[in-house]
């Protein structure tokens, strides 16, 4: 069963001569104006969509299942959101060409590994890497996830690091790389491969093929995004509606290569 919690204003309402969360318990126990239940509960149902309309900015984790609608809706109203997907959802055509206008990317504080998530009391604990923390609170660890947002922080403009083609061809930590004569190009992309954001070349001036996890790295005064179908070299791959390099879809020398999304730098 969904519910609406409405708070607008927390007192010290236990008389505890304290400000804090149990007051927030006790209202939500005490006053039945608080926590009312919904009639439905969907996100995409009228009574959401009209508290959806209400709000400034959306904070949630939404089911992985219907991300896209999810998203859809939230761009429909034109609302500024901080929401948790899984890394792949990037790769959604519905998704991807937000990322590549700029118009979503992904939050500061999530770029790697897995994060605990805390689950209620009579939540089964069954995944791996499940526990209970030190203060007793149940917790679930998720992989793959990032903040999907339309927020603006500081670290989406720090530029990355990076160094010459010449220097990275030389002395790259990358075997796939280092004391080649040149950057692999793609049989059917008119463009290099880069396997990885660090061996990204800064003086390069065309098009790169680089992996999909370079989007934690992606500063837009740095780089723009290109439509792969723009690059491609045959009218098959022009005509697919992927925006990106899609797992095995881009090939060097005939053998395939990983999902790439296509980056230019900016003059
Ligand atoms: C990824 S989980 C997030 C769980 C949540 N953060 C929590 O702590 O309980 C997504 C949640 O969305 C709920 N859900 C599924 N379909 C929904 C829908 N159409 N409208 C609203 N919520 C939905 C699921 O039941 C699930 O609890």
């Amino acid at each position: 069963m969904a519910h609406k919690l409405i708070l607008t204003e927390v007192t010290d309402c236990n008389g505890d001569g304290k400000t804090d969360i149990a007051d927030v318990e006790w209202l939500i126990r005490n006053d039945k104006n608080v926590l009312t239940k919904l009639r439905n509960g969907s996100f995409d149902s009228k009574e959401c969509v009209a508290l959806l309309e209400e709000a400034d900015i959306v904070v949630t984790n939404p089911p992985f299942s219907r991300f896209r609608d999810f998203v859809a809706l939230l761009m429909k109203h034109n609302k500024k959101f901080l929401i948790i997907g899984n890394l792949n959802a990037v790769t959604y055509k519905e998704i991807f060409p937000l990322f590549k206008d700029n118009r979503v990317w992904y939050g500061p504080s999530i770029s790697s590994g897995d994060r605990k998530f805390y689950v209620p009391d009579d939540y089964e604990l069954r995944a791996a890497g499940c526990g209970v923390d030190d203060k007793g609170r149940r917790y679930i660890r998720v992989k793959g996830v990032r903040w999907f947002t339309n927020l603006d922080h500081g670290r989406r403009h720090q530029p990355l690091k990076l160094m010459p083609m010449a220097d990275n061809l030389k002395f790259s930590k990358h075997k796939e790389v280092r004391g080649k004569a040149a950057y692999d190009r793609y049989d059917n992309y008119d463009a290099i491969e880069v396997p990885y954001t660090d061996a990204i070349p800064a003086d390069y001036t065309g098009v790169m093929g680089v992996p999909v996890t370079f989007l934690d790295k992606y500063c837009p005064e740095q780089f723009e995004i290109i439509d792969a179908r723009e690059v491609a070299l045959y009218d098959k791959q022009k005509g697919k509606n992927t925006y990106l390099i899609k797992d095995a879809d881009g090939t060097i020398g005939g053998k395939p290569t990983y999902a790439r999304i296509c980056i230019r730098k900016k003059q």
